[in-house]
């Protein structure tokens, strides 16, 4: 797949990725599933890369979910470690290629350590303005959506807003990722069909992209195979083909 072929004025402004397989492959390999995640964050640093350089505007990656919490205790510790040290030696990484890290989720939710750590990435990458890098951290798009309501229900009580001034925008902004646009393409890696409460209204109009490609295999290749696979796709936002044309 040549990256040649790619159409760079019609390029998905949002990417976001469910980034599966880690531990089937390193089950695969006889190893521990850590390996796995420690090679996922390999393919994570090409990724991020090879979107940057085409230029795509925002990537956001599923990198631990509300439900992961769940997960045996070591695997959890063990993923934040290694989220720590990837921020601590990614940071170089984000500032050569002028990119901005975000996060989205319960923050609240991490060990100090790891929320120290990304804060500190945050602010230093704020002003960068090639890619935002958005990583989803302890989240779940059900908790993002109650908050939302919760807030909204607030205001409302508190009169700053009235009932009929809640549409569609102004949820919007109530979401983590008020400042982002919808997602164009959802990419889910390891040949799993499904969403797992990821993003569920950011992903209205989005292209999903399935592949079995387990996530520490997934190269810059797959990658151009998905945007490829995006742009001959016709997106007709409810509208029939003879409108589009
Ligand atoms: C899914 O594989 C992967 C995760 C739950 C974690 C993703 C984490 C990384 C890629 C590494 C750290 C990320 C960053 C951003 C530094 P799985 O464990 O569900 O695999 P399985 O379905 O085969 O068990």
């Amino acid at each position: 797949m040549n990256e040649q072929l790619i159409n760079k004025e019609n390029l998905p402004r949002h990417i976001a990725i469910i980034m599966d397989g880690n531990g089937r492959w390193a089950k695969q390999k006889g190893k521990l599933r850590i390996f796995g995640h420690e090679n996922g964050t390999k393919a994570v640093r090409r990724t991020v890369e090879a979107c940057a350089r085409l230029g795509v505007e925002n990537l956001t990656l599923y990198a631990f979910s509300t439900e992961n919490w769940k997960r045996p205790k070591m695997e959890v510790q063990t993923l934040m470690k290694l989220l720590v040290s990837s921020l601590k030696k990614e940071m170089k990484t984000l500032t050569k290629n002028n990119i901005r890290l975000n996060a989205i989720g319960n923050l609240n939710a991490l060990p100090e350590k790891a929320r120290q750590e990304l804060h500190e990435v945050m602010d230093k990458t704020s002003e960068n303005s090639r890619m935002t890098l958005t990583l989803a951290l302890s989240y779940g798009s059900r908790e993002e959506l109650k908050t939302a309501v919760q807030e909204i229900a607030d205001k409302v009580k508190n009169n700053i807003i009235s009932k009929d001034d809640i549409d569609e925008k102004l949820i919007n902004n109530h979401l983590y990722t008020h400042n982002l646009p919808d997602v164009d393409l959802l990419i889910r890696t390891s040949g799993e069909h499904r969403i797992s409460n990821f993003l569920l209204w950011q992903i209205a109009y989005a292209e999903l992209y399935f592949t079995s490609t387990l996530w520490p295999d997934f190269t810059e290749e797959h990658l151009f195979e998905a945007i490829l696979n995006y742009q001959n796709r016709e997106r007709r936002f409810g509208k029939t083909s003879e409108q589009l044309s």
